[in-house]
């Protein structure tokens, strides 16, 4: 017996000696032929639903809802068929037969149906010699126009390498020529159209769209398809929904809500036109309008569910359709149902009565107001989805796989002028010929297989536009070209679109607008990509573009600006002569240099007078020049640090200010040994003359100059730009170098101020009628206490504080030398001249100077 019979062999003779398991299938359209083709079409689109007890004998099933459709592609078939056998070219003087079974879109008919195809299925009664022996019927098959039909009719036949040709079955599952081996198609794998409606979607910038889809193979993995490809695409769904014709009513109600609740405007429907219609009549009758809806090619281009949608609910549609075709002759072809109505049986004459609307037999009817059927309606009266011929391009498919599969036969067989009928046929060689077609049909079209069994893709992009009189126009606005380069496979030509509500502006469907510019994006927790709130970017760092993920920081010489979308440099600080208090400080200086001066003159004019002689004139005038120089070098503290400025500022400061106290040390010894040299016996000043007074000076001075080369040689102060200080300005100041010098510097001054302050503390209470020792004491006091509130002072301000805090100090202890130790002699000089005899200066105690 052949493989696929399931057959109950018998011993008696007479009996039917095979016979099929379960009831016998008699094809719905059949005609001989020396080569048959076989054929699966939906005729009915449902089936009533059954619980099953076994019981007894499970009815056959009982299909529902006439599919117009599909007696179309039946159609198409025929007239393909037809049109071969009247060609000379083509198979002469072979004629091919068909037998079209109706699957009802169920996957168990189907495979039941393909089984009878493949066998045969009437009983067959041969003599008890010639057993079982029955050649296959049919060579190949046309059909399904469902995906999951499709796949399990594939998976029975696959394995006897049965060709099936579909017109319509999509899913891209079945381009798996390891599951399904035998399976060809004549339209294009959901693999690409689910990628081109990923991208028309990103195209118009939808990022948060919600989804639904046929809860079969076409629906689910198309939508899979998309889903995968839109999230590369930086879509999000917020929804997805799955939706079959036989759902219960509540199952539909939970959908319409899911879409009611829902925030984003795009629906993608990856449906098939039967689930659509159940669809659009719920959301009809719940009034949900404004939906921008995208389609398939699955219900996109069928004008029965644009006629459907009376509420517009779908207006302004967009989605991908097959590209139009036409076929001479076929369109009178399928009209012409006389032929039809010839078989006569149970289908037809159903048929026959949804097609012109009336009952053949009135009598069974209790209440008929319907007319009674005569048999010669005339069909070009009737507009149905019958009359519509929007689905030329399946009715293309399906007539080129027919010719496909004549193009094999042709090739196999050796036709020339006749051809060579005694040639086994067997479905292996055939398969093998269709997958190596390739011709073009009389209207131009190339037909050809891929390695999976798939034609070139390519799609049209349409648009639901309304028109006045409420029908609704199919208009294409573009091309989608898989076999393109990814940049240039989606063109939308230059035509107006409608959208959903009639509406000539792009919907806009967006989780969260974008964020300008100035900030970033943070997602919310717990919701998709899409989601996010924008943030401004912080202090210092900015982002230049829309929709920024992170902010970037700003170049360390440059800060963000108000906006935060770019950077702009920072401000420098540093002390300068146009600021208030570079101002006032460069004026305190030279207002101390000028009084510093101005007591020079006094002591020059008057250098004759006793006082000054009295108070060694030598090292006075040294001591107001080194003041002088005190007060000038606080101005190199002032203005931009440059290299030079920084190496001087603090050598210039170090070597006057020992300069400075040298001097007055220098004094205050020369007290001290005045008041020795009187006691009687010792001859202390020839120790301590001019000198060594002026030797002394010299020293401690070279000791600090010493210091500051040093200092300048080894690691010299330089001029430095800081960033960590303050976030939005740069503060350029001198850096020390090596802290140790500065320090070392400071050090050195300090020591010989305190030396100072103690031995002019001893000196103190001398007798002296002109005590400067006391005056010498105050001033070292003053001097001490400035730099010892000076070093936390400076440590402690920032910026250009420290150095205005470091020019304080300078002049604040130049002012306290000059104003304690010169103004109270100035004052006896002006204004006491009486007290400024030598009698008074060695009056009161024995004050002798050279
Ligand atoms: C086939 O030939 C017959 C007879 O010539 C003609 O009536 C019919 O229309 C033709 N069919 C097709 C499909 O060309
Ligand atoms: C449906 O919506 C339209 C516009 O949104 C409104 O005019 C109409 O009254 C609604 N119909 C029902 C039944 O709610
Ligand atoms: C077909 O016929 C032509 C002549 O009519 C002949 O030259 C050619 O060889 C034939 N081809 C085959 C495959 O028989």
């Amino acid at each position: 017996c052949h493989p696929l019979l399931l057959v109950v062999c018998f011993s008696q003779a007479d009996e039917p000696v095979c016979r099929h398991r379960g009831d016998s299938e008699n094809p719905q359209l059949s005609k001989n032929g020396d080569i048959i083709l076989g054929g699966i079409f939906s005729l009915h689109s449902s089936w009533k639903t059954r619980q099953e007890r076994y019981m007894h004998k499970p009815l056959p099933l009982q299909c529902t809802s006439l599919n117009f459709r599909d007696f179309q592609f039946a159609q198409a078939m025929l007239f393909a068929i037809e049109e071969i056998n009247n060609s000379t070219d083509l198979l002469p003087g072979v004629s091919l037969g068909y037998k079209i079974y109706d699957s009802c879109g169920s996957i168990p008919r189907g495979v039941k149906v393909a089984l009878a195809l493949a066998n045969g299925n009437e009983e067959v009664f041969v003599s008890s010699e010639e057993q079982c022996i029955q050649r296959a019927q049919v060579q190949t098959i046309m059909g399904e126009t469902s995906s999951s039909p499709c796949m399990a009719i594939a998976t029975v036949i696959g394995p006897f390498h049965l060709p099936l040709i579909s017109h319509f079955a999509t899913c891209a599952c079945l381009s798996d020529k390891v599951k399904y081996p035998s399976f060809l198609r004549t339209i294009p794998s959901d693999y690409y159209q689910s990628r081109a409606l990923a991208q028309l979607v990103r195209y118009f910038g939808w990022t948060w769209v919600g989804a639904v889809r046929t809860n079969d193979d076409y629906g689910n993995n198309g939508m899979a398809t998309f889903i995968e490809t839109a999230e590369q695409l930086g879509i999000c769904l917020e929804y997805s929904v799955a939706v079959f014709r036989t759902d219960p009513p509540e199952k539909i109600r939970q959908i319409i809500d899911i879409i009611r609740d829902s925030t984003s405007k795009v629906i993608v429907a990856f449906v098939s036109h039967m689930d659509m219609d159940v669809l659009i009549h719920q959301l009809s009758y719940h009034n949900m309008t404004g939906y921008q809806w995208v389609g398939s090619e699955g219900w996109i281009f069928d004008s029965k569910t644009a006629a459907m949608d009376t509420h517009h609910i779908l207006d302004g549609a967009i989605g991908l359709s097959i590209p139009e075709a036409y076929v001479s002759g076929m369109k009178e072809f399928m009209l012409d149902v006389k032929p039809l109505n010839s078989s006569g049986n149970e289908l037809f004459t159903e048929f026959w009565e949804g097609l012109f609307n009336c009952k053949f037999n009135q009598s069974n009817l209790s209440v008929g107001n319907e007319k009674v059927c005569t048999g010669d309606e005339d069909i070009t009266e009737i507009h149905n989805s019958f009359t519509d011929m929007s689905l030329m391009p399946i009715f293309n498919n399906v007539y080129k796989g027919v010719y496909a599969v004549a193009h094999a036969l042709h090739n196999i067989l050796g036709c020339n002028e006749t051809c060579d009928s005694k040639r086994p046929l067997d479905p292996l060689r055939i398969l093998q010929q269709i997958r190596q077609i390739n011709f073009k049909t009389k209207e131009g079209d190339e037909v050809y297989f891929n390695e999976n069994g798939d034609p070139a893709a390519k799609y049209e992009i349409i648009n639901w536009q309304p028109t006045q009189n409420g029908i609704v126009d199919f208009v294409t606005v573009g091309l989608y070209d898989a076999s393109l380069l990814a940049d240039r496979q989606l063109i939308l030509e230059n035509k107006t679109l409608i959208w959903a509500q009639n509406s000539m502006q792009v919907p806009l469907s967006v989780c969260s607008e974008e964020c300008p510019l100035g900030t970033r994006k943070v997602l919310q927790k717990g919701k998709p990509v899409c989601c996010y709130d924008c943030i401004r970017c912080a202090e210092g760092e900015f982002s230049n573009i829309t929709d920024s993920i992170t902010c970037e920081r700003c170049p360390s010489e440059f800060w963000s600006n108000e906006k935060r979308d770019a950077c702009v440099k920072k401000e420098t600080e540093f002390l300068s002569y146009e600021e208030i208090m570079g101002s006032l400080l460069t004026g305190a200086s030279l207002f101390g240099t000028c009084m510093t001066c101005l007591v020079a003159c006094i002591f020059f004019r008057y250098r004759k007078t006793p006082i000054v002689r009295a108070n060694n004139a030598e090292l006075s005038f040294l001591l107001l020049f080194s003041l002088t120089l005190c007060f000038l070098c606080s101005l190199t503290f002032i203005g931009q640090p440059s290299q030079w400025s920084c190496m001087l500022r603090h050598t210039a400061f170090g070597i006057t200010f020992v300069l400075c106290i040298s001097c007055v040390l220098g004094k205050t010894i020369v007290v001290l040994m005045a008041f020795r040299a009187t006691l009687p016996g010792s001859n202390v000043m020839k120790w301590f003359g001019p000198v060594q007074q002026r030797l002394s000076v010299v020293g401690f001075t070279l000791i600090q100059v010493l210091i500051c080369i040093l200092w300048l040689t080894i690691s010299p102060p330089f001029a430095f730009k800081n960033f960590k200080q303050f976030n939005n300005k740069i503060i350029i100041e001198c850096a020390l170098g090596s802290a140790i010098g500065f320090w070392a510097v400071l050090g050195y001054i300090g020591l010989l101020a305190l030396l100072c302050f103690v031995l002019a503390f001893l000196a103190r209470k001398l007798p002296d009628n002109f005590n400067e020792a006391k005056f010498i004491t105050f001033s070292m006091l003053i001097f001490c206490a400035v730099w010892i509130t000076f070093i936390p002072a400076y440590v402690s301000s920032p910026g250009k504080f420290s150095v205005a805090v470091e020019i304080f100090a300078i002049l604040a202890s130049s002012f306290g030398l000059l104003i304690c130790i010169f103004v109270p002699k100035c004052y006896i000089i002006l204004l006491k001249p009486e007290r400024n005899t030598k009698k008074n200066m060695m009056g009161k105690g024995p004050t002798k100077t050279t």
